[in-house]
């Protein structure tokens, strides 16, 4: 699967793909990620990408031109499944979007800062508008980073346990239960009996009902 990232600000997203599960996906090839720098679109002498909005008001808008500039030359090289606006007004990312977009091939994933981008950007070019939750950060590179970790590590082979990414807390609709791992006492503080009794039925039932009653205290709305 291939990501195309429309950003201002490429050094943000150097690191996140560069680390664990998301550089294993590239180097065995199952996932692509390219980041492109929007100011190598701007026709303007000094790189500008934002221009001040029509009609007055506060903050900067992001021009349509280099967006129209980058996306047009990427559609040449390759049809594209999805173009996503990372924007806090977008509908609020899910496991389940997350599952659908894994069958995808091809995705463009535009950042936006300053006060926003032109409203033409978004009516011609952009398939699905996508928040990571309702707070405002300072551009669309983290949430898109977040959304690529999401798709990526549910891509046939990315996990070495296939069944893992299956098993995650939202996957089902149950949180996922507590885990422990050694020592089994840690200064008077006890793995539960249960875990260390070696008898799988028992543990898969102990399991299920810590995931009920995690899921009952922190989650009621996902038991409805
Ligand atoms: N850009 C700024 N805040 C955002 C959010 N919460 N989700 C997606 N994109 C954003």
């Amino acid at each position: 699967m291939r990501f195309d990232i429309i950003t201002v600000l490429p050094g943000l997203l150097e690191s996140p793909f560069a680390h664990s599960i998301l550089q294993r996906a590239q180097k065995k090839g199952l996932a692509e990620i390219v980041v492109h720098n929007l100011r190598d679109y701007s026709t303007h002498k000094q790189k500008s990408v934002d221009d001040y909005p029509y009609g007055g008001g506060s903050g900067m808008v992001m021009g349509i031109e280099p967006f129209a500039s980058c996306i047009e030359k990427l559609r040449k090289e390759r049809e594209y499944d999805e173009l996503i606006f990372l924007t806090p007004d977008g509908e609020t990312l899910k496991q389940t979007i997350a599952n659908e977009l894994s069958s995808k091939k091809n995705i463009i994933l535009l950042c936006g800062h300053y006060k926003g981008i032109d409203q033409r950007i978004r009516d011609l070019f952009v398939t699905r508008e996508i928040s990571i939750g309702d707070y405002v950060l300072s551009g669309g590179e983290l949430p898109a980073a977040v959304l690529v970790d999401a798709i990526v590590r549910l891509l046939p082979g990315v996990l070495n346990d296939e069944t893992s990414a299956l098993s995650d807390s939202f996957q089902g609709e149950l949180l996922d239960a507590p885990v422990y791992t050694r020592p089994a006492d840690w200064n008077g503080h006890k793995v539960p009996d249960i875990l260390l009794s070696g008898h799988e039925a028992k543990i898969a039932e102990w399991r299920y009902d810590q995931a009920l009653e995690r899921t009952r205290i922190r989650r009621p709305d996902l038991l409805k």
